[in-house]
C-alpha cells in the first residue's frame, strides 16, 4: 500500500502572493478563501415548472421541454409560485381554454413582482404567427412567447445553453408558411430536433407506465372550426427509423405501453420520401384530398414494426400499442387489417365523427358523409369485434338546426359509442368559420350539450355494463389520494370509492379498451398489469377487485 502525507498543499497556493491574509505555506482547503478566485462564476439556473393544457401532443411537447431544461441543469419544481422560470403550454381549441391562461395574467404579475427575475414563457398553440401582435397585450405577464414549432429553441432563448449539455439549435426555425390566408410557423426541423433530444435522454417523461411517441406534427385537413392548423403548420411525419429508435428507448426503460401521437396519427407517412423497402404499400385515400400514398411508409406498417419489436430476451418490447387522433379519411383498410392481426394494438379507437348530418359535415370540411364513417367503422367493427370507441363531436356549429342536431344523436343511438367528447362550437380567429354566422344562441348551443350527454350516459352505462362479472386485464397507472367525500361519489362520477383493505390503496389503471377501472390494492402494483373482476360499471368508470 502506497502511504500519502496526510495533507498535501497545491504547488500554486505556496507561492507568495500576498493577496489573501494567511500565512504562505498552509495547506489548502475546499473551503479556503484563496480558491475563490480561480473558481468558475456560480451560474444560477433556475427553477422550473411547466404548465400544461390541452391535448396529449401538448404533454409530449412540454415532455420534451422539461426534458432540455433538467438536462442544461435547471431543477424542476411542483408549483408556479416556486419557479424562477414558468413556461405556459397552452391551448386554444375552444375560447375557454384561452381564457383559463389570460385570467391567470393578474396572478402571475402578482408572483413576479414578489420574485424579481422570475421569466414567464408563453407557448403552445395560443402563440400563432397570424396573432403575434395581439400577444403581449392578452397576455402581459410573459417575457417569451414561442410557437409551437419553436419549442425546441426555449434553451438557447433563454440563454442557458452550457458546454455540459449542449442542446442548441441545429437550424433556425424562422419559415413561415400561408394556410387560410394568414401565416403560420413552418420550422422544419422538429423531427431532426426530437431525435436529438430522444439521444440525449432529455424528454422528461411523466409517466413511467405509458409513454407518448409523437409520430407527425401539424394538420393538413380543412376543417372550418379548427385553430390547429393555424397553430401547428401543416403535417410533417417523422422518419420511420427515427420512431423506431425511440420507441426501443422507450422499452428499454421497462414502459410497457406507448401511444403513438399525432392531430391525424393515420395520416403518417404520406409527405416522406419514397423507399423501395416501402414498394409494397399502394394505399389509396378514399375520401378527402388526393395524396400519392404509394411506397411511402404508413401508420399500419409502423404499427407492424412496432408490435414486432423484441427486447434483448426475445420477449415483446410492448404490451400495448396505441395510437391518437385517427381521422376518417385516413382508416385504410391496410391499418384496419394491422390492428386486427397485431396482438400489441389494443382494442379502442378514437375516431372523431364531429356530426351526425352531412351538410353539417360539409360545412364543418370534414370531407366524408355519415354513410362513409360508418362503412368504415363496420368494416372495423368486423375485423376488431371486441373494439371500444370512442368520439368528438361539435354541437351548435354555424346554423346547425334543430333537426340537424337530432340526426347527430341518431347517429350515438346507432353507433352506440364507448365514449363521446362532446363541446360546444366555440368561434376561433383566423379558422374559416368566422366567415359564417355563429348563429346558435349560447343558452341553445347549452342544451343540446345537455341533451346530448343526456342520450350518451346511458348507451356509456351499457356499453360498460358488459364487462361486469368479467376478468380483464388492466395497467395500473395510479394511487389515488383521498379527498374529502370521496365516500359519497357513486361509481356513475368517474370517481368510483373502492374499499381498501390493510396496505390498501385506492388504484386506478386502464383496461385495452381504455376503460378507467378503480380498485383497491398495494401501491406495488402501479406500473403493472393485474387481472382485475369487474363488480360494478358506471358511464365513465368501472370497478373491480384483484383476481388472486
Ligand atoms: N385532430 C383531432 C383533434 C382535434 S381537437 C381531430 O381531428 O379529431 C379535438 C376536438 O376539439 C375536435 O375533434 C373537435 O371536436 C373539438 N374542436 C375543435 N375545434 C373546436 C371549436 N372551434 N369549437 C368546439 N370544439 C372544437
Ligand atoms: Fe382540427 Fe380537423 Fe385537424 Fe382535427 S383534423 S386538428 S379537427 S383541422
Ligand atoms: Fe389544444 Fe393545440 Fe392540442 S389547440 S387540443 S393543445 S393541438
Amino acid at each position: 500500500m502506497i502511504e500519502r502525507p496526510p495533507t498535501r498543499a497545491l504547488p500554486m497556493f505556496e507561492a507568495r502572493h500576498g493577496l489573501v491574509g494567511r500565512a504562505p505555506g498552509k495547506p489548502v482547503t475546499a473551503d479556503d478563501e484563496r480558491l475563490l478566485e480561480f473558481r468558475p462564476e456560480s451560474v444560477v439556473l433556475p427553477a422550473f415548472h411547466v404548465w400544461t393544457l390541452g391535448c396529449q401532443m401538448n404533454h409530449s411537447d412540454s415532455e420534451e421541454m422539461a426534458g432540455r431544461l433538467l438536462a442544461v441543469g435547471c431543477r424542476e419544481v411542483a408549483t408556479l409560485e416556486d419557479a424562477d422560470l414558468v413556461v405556459i403550454n397552452t391551448c386554444a381549441i375552444r375560447e375557454h381554454a384561452e381564457a383559463r391562461v389570460i385570467g391567470r395574467q393578474g396572478a402571475l404579475a402578482a408572483i413576479k413582482e414578489r420574485r424579481p427575475g422570475m421569466r414567464v414563457v408563453l407557448t403552445g398553440c395560443s402563440v400563432r404567427e397570424s396573432d403575434r401582435a395581439g400577444l403581449a397585450r392578452r397576455y402581459p405577464a410573459v417575457d417569451i412567447f414561442l410557437r409551437p414549432d419553436q419549442e425546441p429553441e426555449l434553451i438557447d432563448r433563454l440563454g442557458l445553453v452550457s458546454a455540459q449539455a449542449p442542446i442548441g439549435l441545429e437550424q433556425p426555425s424562422g419559415t413561415v408558411a400561408i394556410i387560410h390566408g394568414r401565416p403560420v410557423g413552418l420550422a422544419d426541423n422538429l423531427a431532426s430536433t426530437r431525435s436529438a433530444a430522444v439521444g440525449m435522454g432529455a424528454v422528461r417523461r411523466a409517466r413511467t407506465t405509458s409513454a407518448w411517441l409523437p409520430i407527425v406534427y401539424g394538420c393538413d385537413k380543412t376543417c372550418t372550426y379548427c385553430i390547429v392548423p393555424l397553430s401547428r403548420g401543416p403535417e410533417r411525419s417523422r422518419p420511420f427509423d427515427d420512431i423506431v429508435v425511440e420507441a426501443r428507448a422507450i422499452a428499454a426503460t421497462g414502459c410497457r405501453e406507448v401511444t403513438l401521437l399525432g392531430q391525424n396519427v393515420n395520416s403518417y407517412g404520406h409527405d416522406l420520401p419514397t423507399e423501395a423497402r416501402f414498394a409494397h404499400i399502394a394505399t389509396e385515400r378514399r375520401t378527402g384530398r388526393r395524396l400519392d400514398l404509394a411506397s411511402r411508409p404508413d401508420l399500419a406498417e409502423l404499427i407492424r414494426t412496432l408490435d414486432e419489436l423484441r427486447t434483448a430476451d426475445g420477449a415483446p418490447a410492448f404490451r400495448r400499442l396505441r395510437f391518437v387522433t385517427s381521422h376518417p379519411w385516413d382508416l385504410s383498410d391496410r391499418l384496419i387489417e394491422a390492428m386486427a392481426e397485431c396482438p400489441t394494438v389494443c382494442e379502442y379507437l378514437h375516431l372523431p365523427i364531429q356530426s351526425g348530418d352531412d351538410a353539417m359535415l360539409r360545412r364543418m370540411g370534414r370531407q366524408y358523409t355519415v354513410a362513409h364513417y360508418l362503412e368504415r367503422l363496420d368494416r372495423l367493427r368486423a375485423a376488431v369485434p371486441s373494439i371500444a370507441i370512442g368520439t368528438d363531436v361539435i354541437v351548435g356549429f354555424c346554423g346547425e338546426t334543430e333537426a340537424q342536431f337530432e340526426a347527430t344523436l341518431a347517429v350515438l343511438g346507432e353507433i352506440r359509442y364507448d365514449t363521446v367528447y362532446a363541446a360546444a362550437y366555440s368561434e376561433r380567429p383566423g379558422t374559416p368559420a368566422t366567415r359564417l354566422a355563429d348563429d346558435v344562441p349560447a343558452a341553445e348551443k347549452r342544451r343540446r350539450l345537455n341533451t346530448l350527454l343526456t342520450i350518451q350516459e346511458p348507451i356509456a352505462l351499457e356499453r360498460n355494463r358488459a364487462w361486469l362479472d368479467r376478468d380483464v386485464e388492466v395497467l395500473v397507472e395510479g394511487v389515488v389520494s383521498r379527498r374529502p367525500h370521496d365516500h359519497q361519489s357513486g361509481e356513475g362520477s368517474g370517481r368510483t370509492s373502492v374499499t381498501s383493505g390493510p396496505g390498501e390503496v385506492h388504484l386506478t389503471g386502464r383496461t385495452r379498451q381504455a376503460k378507467l377501472v378503480h380498485l383497491a390494492g398495494t401501491p406495488t402494483l402501479v406500473g403493472s398489469f393485474a387481472t382485475v373482476r369487474i363488480e360494478h360499471a358506471g358511464p365513465y368508470a368501472l370497478r373491480g377487485s384483484l383476481v388472486r
